[in-house]
């Protein structure tokens, strides 16, 4: 068991508070399955703590022994779900301590599950998270050897390779250039990649299939979670996903009445999506205090659970990302550090004013080149 910041683990599992249709139990979700019979379970979705190369709060697990770390629990989702049922993990990556290389232990826990314990891998997703934060600074925004890291992997794994989904519960609006075409028209016609597009491609079927490409900016800032914390004095959980990220897979892989499990629940959001689209759920949470702050998300009535509304003519629910090479010169410019930036220019500082420096381009890991567009550019 861990002992964090937020204080020490309960030894035996108990439920610490209950809904008609869920219940929040405190304790280690990995001796609270083993009370669960097997095949009992149709979805399980979590954000597991990550491997970390540095220790943060809320227990988190040091990257190099992931794996053995992850295995007991592995051993109980694999006994419990139903043979048609699906695993969902959330897990980012970790960069290695002291240089600017990724940790591989989310790839090592992937084909552990997939080899030793048996699931199938039923699809890979990526959550982008727009509002990520550039970081590490010192590779990202000193150096400039590296770029922004804002996607997590989420496996989806299964006991059989013919998990129940519908891909038609999470449907998204069609893109402007497709819904041109529609009103064009659309030509079969051969790809450059040599598909046959048939002319069925053309057919409104009134929304388009997502991409395994999840884009959702972590921004809470006034939900009634963290309101509820605020009057209260206690502390949210650090590491909170949004709630559209379980909700995705919780709609696309489950029916309502099923039963539903988070065990590494935290705030317990698994929690308050199944409450609202009527699946039965059990969040496993093993500190006290994130159990205590969880509460926050059942104190409303059910109804008054309901998502808040969003049209999807509204352009504050879309994210643009730019296509690459909006600011690319010609030609390259300067050279390429030697020694790919292993040497810190000793003109940059460190703290606020590093920040301040890499901000006009100080000098730095990698040559300083104009950010000018080539458009603005021109006419000068
Ligand atoms: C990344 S956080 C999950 C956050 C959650 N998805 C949310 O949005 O609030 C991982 C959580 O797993 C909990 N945890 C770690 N080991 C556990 C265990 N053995 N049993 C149950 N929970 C555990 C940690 O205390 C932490 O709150």
């Amino acid at each position: 068991m861990t002992n964090t910041s937020e204080g020490t683990p309960d030894p035996a599992p108990r439920r610490y508070f209950g809904t008609g249709l869920g219940e929040i139990v405190l304790g280690d979700s990995k001796e609270t399955l083993k009370g669960h019979d097997d095949r009992s379970v149709d979805l399980i979705v979590t954000s597991p703590p990550f491997g970390l190369v540095r220790k943060k709060d809320y227990g988190n697990v040091e990257a190099n022994r992931y794996t053995e770390w992850f295995k007991p629990f592995a051993k109980e989702f694999k006994r419990v779900l139903k043979e048609n049922g699906s695993l969902v993990i959330d897990i980012g990556g970790a960069w290695n301590k002291g240089y600017p290389t990724r940790n591989l232990y989310h790839f090592k826990l992937l084909v552990m599950l997939c080899e030793e314990f048996g699931f199938h891998l039923a699809q890979d997703f990526y959550w982008w998270n727009p509002s990520k934060l550039p970081t590490p600074a010192e590779w990202v925004t000193v150096r400039r050897i590296r770029t922004k890291d804002a996607v997590n992997t989420v496996w989806w794994l299964s006991p059989t390779p013919w998990p129940r989904a519908c891909n038609r519960r999470v449907l998204q609006p069609y893109s402007p250039s497709m819904r041109d075409l529609f009103e064009k028209g659309y030509k079969a016609q051969k790809r450059p990649s040599g598909h046959d597009i048939s002319d069925k491609f053309g057919l409104n079927n009134g929304a388009a299939i997502p991409p395994n490409l999840i884009s959702i900016s972590n921004t809470e800032s006034n939900s009634y979670y963290l309101r509820y914390c605020k009057d209260k004095g206690l502390k949210p959980h650090p590491a909170r996903f949004p709630a559209e990220l379980p909700e995705f897979f919780i709609r696309m892989l489950s029916d309502p009445g099923d039963l539903v499990i988070d065990p590494f629940a935290g705030s317990c959001v698994t929690g308050e999506v199944c409450e609202r689209l009527n699946r039965k759920w059990i969040c496993i949470e093993l500190l006290r205090d994130y159990c205590e702050a969880a509460l926050g998300r059942f104190e409303r009535k059910t109804g008054d659970l309901a998502k808040s509304t969003s049209s999807p003519n509204d352009p504050s629910k879309y994210y643009r990302a730019p296509k690459p090479g909006l600011l690319w010169e010609s030609e390259t410019e300067g050279v390429l550090p030697e020694d790919g930036g292993k040497s810190r220019p000793a003109s940059v500082g460190s703290g606020k004013k590093r920040l301040e420096q890499s901000r006009q381009g100080a000098p730095s890991g990698c040559p300083q080149v104009s950010n000018t567009p080539i458009a603005a550019k021109s006419k000068e």
